[in-house]
């Protein structure tokens, strides 16, 4: 039953800072799943989502993994793209101008394969007027390191975020890998380190083989696996983190298809979500997730969406 009082759907406050930017909702959309945003101009309205995050950008272009490099799973899908993308030049002449005019708040991912790549698209980047954040994509590999991903030892990552909070002015986000077993020591690196925000979680390493052939589905064999099939795990991540006392805002990723998906990451302890793999099901679902929160919200008698926050009750 609706509460007394209770605000309706349009009442309810949806607005959120969190590290370091104003969104008019807390619901953006995730990177590698969004494009870089044109692509879904006549599919859903930009203006109504909170922010939308770009394909990973690399200091030089990359044409990606060989082919097939997505299949589907149980509940996902395993992916290994192998971040295809414009690189920094061919985003800020092909992309950009259309972005700065899109009507939301746009962070750009990025990344490098050495410390000295990550620092240098993280410069270009921040510099570029229409950039309102960046997002650190870490689950690359460290081809020094022996092929493990940067994000994977506090050590490592603490000093990737401190040489990049360095030369970049503009908020900085850190997405972090799920390919660990400790994600508050990397959590805490970052936060410990200058980053402004995490963004929690990025896709968890699998395979899937097709028995008749006996050969591997994807052409890499292995793949970053998401979709509904990890919402537990990326709850559970979200939730330590914040359990943990790390104190930077946290976006929550993995699995989410609606509005009450959204609400749990809300209640684990995010303060924004962002939607992946279901925008390739239905281009429009982040639009219809905002509504989804709002009318959640009304119907439990809550004004704000921030009061939703950590707010998961201890016990079962
Ligand atoms: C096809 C595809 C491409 C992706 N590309 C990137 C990328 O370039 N950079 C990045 O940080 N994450 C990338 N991701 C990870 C997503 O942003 C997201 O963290 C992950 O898919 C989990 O969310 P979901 O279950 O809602 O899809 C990609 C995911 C998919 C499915």
């Amino acid at each position: 039953m609706t509460p007394l009082n209770s605000p309706t759907a349009n009442q309810v406050s949806l607005r959120v800072d969190a590290g370091g930017l104003s969104f008019n909702n807390p619901v953006l959309t995730a990177s590698g799943t969004f494009g870089y945003g044109r692509e879904f101009v006549g599919l859903t309205d930009l203006r109504a989502i909170g922010g939308l995050v770009t394909k990973g950008i690399s200091p030089r272009p990359r044409f990606g993994n060989q082919r097939p490099r997505i299949c589907e799973t149980a509940s996902g899908m395993l992916n290994s793209i192998g971040l295809e993308n414009v690189g920094v030049e061919g985003f800020a002449t092909e992309k950009l101008p259309f972005l700065r005019a899109c009507g939301t708040k746009v962070l750009v991912n990025f990344f490098g394969t050495t410390f000295d790549e990550y620092i240098d698209c993280g410069a270009r980047l921040g510099a570029m007027d229409g950039v309102d954040g960046l997002e650190m994509n870490v689950s690359c590999p460290n081809i020094k390191a022996g092929g493990i991903e940067f994000g994977t030892d506090p050590r490592v990552l603490g000093d990737l975020v401190r040489q990049c909070r360095a030369v970049i002015r503009k908020p900085l986000w850190i997405k972090l890998t799920p390919n660990t077993s400790d994600v508050v020591a990397l959590a805490r690196a970052c936060a410990d380190n200058g980053a402004d925000g995490l963004s929690v979680i990025n896709t968890i390493t699998g395979m899937a083989i097709d028995a008749r052939t006996r050969r591997p589905k994807i052409a890499t064999i292995f793949g970053g696996l998401s979709g509904p099939a990890i919402k537990p795990i990326a709850l559970r991540m979200v939730f330590q983190i914040r359990r943990a006392g790390v104190p930077i805002p946290i976006s929550g990723i993995g699995g989410i298809q609606n509005g009450e998906d959204a609400v749990e990451f809300f209640l684990a302890g995010a303060s924004t979500v962002q939607v992946g793999t279901q925008s390739f099901v239905d281009p429009a679902v982040s639009e219809r997730i905002v509504s989804e929160v709002s009318q959640f919200c009304a119907s439990e008698g809550i004004s704000d969406v921030r009061e939703l926050v950590g707010a998961m009750h201890p016990t079962a």
